[in-house]
């Protein structure tokens, strides 16, 4: 199949990466670590534009867990310096095509330089909306629970919100993917099959596909595999749906 005939034939508004093996594509190498980090970069951008390309409208990428802190100190701050790169290098093009950046995360414990970066990212972005990146950047999907629901008791304590009103709907409010379609499809990247603390109540109804490539080798032709076993799958919902003869 050439690149350019894959159409996405079943709805598909927001699909969520877990990046992972670039460590094990710089080992296989024989390079450092951080030359994952980098080819991986490449990637970030390559498949933004193709998910662009095929009318998806939300990219979510699991770049930096909170767990990731316990990686050594110069792998964190090269993999930093390598996003801060990434966000100079394409904010000029997010600008001209309408990525709006959103962050996933508490960003405050980065590196002050990758904060600033990504603070202009999102303030030059903030009103456009054909397309959403939304980086998850020490995230942590239980730590993101624990604060929505503070967030909600102190609100309720001051009577701004009636404890009655909360929902499975309304409690997305909560979360930093407020306001975002539900996440249709889940990619994990390297062979792991695992959450690894990643968007826990989002992915509740997901369709999650593993491939065994590792990030810094999953180019459009890798994303396209995906997207086809996506396509295959029924989206039951605990419906029983009869498929025609
Ligand atoms: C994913 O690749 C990037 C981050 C988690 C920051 P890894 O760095 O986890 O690569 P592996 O899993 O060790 O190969
Ligand atoms: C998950 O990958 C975190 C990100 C991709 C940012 P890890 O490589 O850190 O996950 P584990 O440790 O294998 O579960
Ligand atoms: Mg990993």
């Amino acid at each position: 199949m050439k690149k350019d005939e894959f159409k996405l034939s079943k709805p598909l508004n927001h699909i969520a990466f877990i990046m992972d093996g670039n460590g094990r594509w710089a080992k296989k190498r024989l390079l450092p670590r951080t030359a994952g980090h980098k080819e991986g970069c490449k990637r970030i951008i390559e498949n933004i534009r193709t998910c662009k390309k095929l009318g998806i409208k939300v990219v979510s990428l699991y770049a930096f867990s909170t767990e990731n802190w316990n990686r050594p100190q110069k792998e964190i701050d090269l993999l930093f310096e390598y996003l801060k790169d990434f966000f100079n290098d394409y904010i000029d093009e997010f600008i001209e095509t309408g990525v709006q950046i959103r962050v996933s995360g508490d960003i405050f414990r980065l590196p002050v330089d990758t904060q600033e970066v990504i603070k202009k990212g999102l303030e030059l972005t903030k009103n456009l909306d054909s397309f959403i990146f939304n980086i998850c950047l020490n995230y942590g999907s239980r730590q993101e629970i624990i604060r929505g629901i503070k967030n909600y008791v102190k609100l309720v304590k001051e009577n701004k919100v009636n404890e009655d009103d909360l929902t499975i709907d309304t409690f997305k409010d909560y979360l930093y993917t407020s306001g975002l379609p539900e996440v249709d499809l889940l990619i994990r990247t390297s062979g792991e099959e695992r959450l690894s603390n990643f968007m826990l109540y989002q992915l509740a109804y997901s369709e999650f596909v593993f491939t065994d490539t590792y990030w810094p080798d999953f180019k459009e032709k890798e994303l396209y595999e995906c997207l086809k076993e996506y396509e295959s799958r029924d989206r039951r919902y605990g419906k029983i749906v009869e498929k025609e003869e």
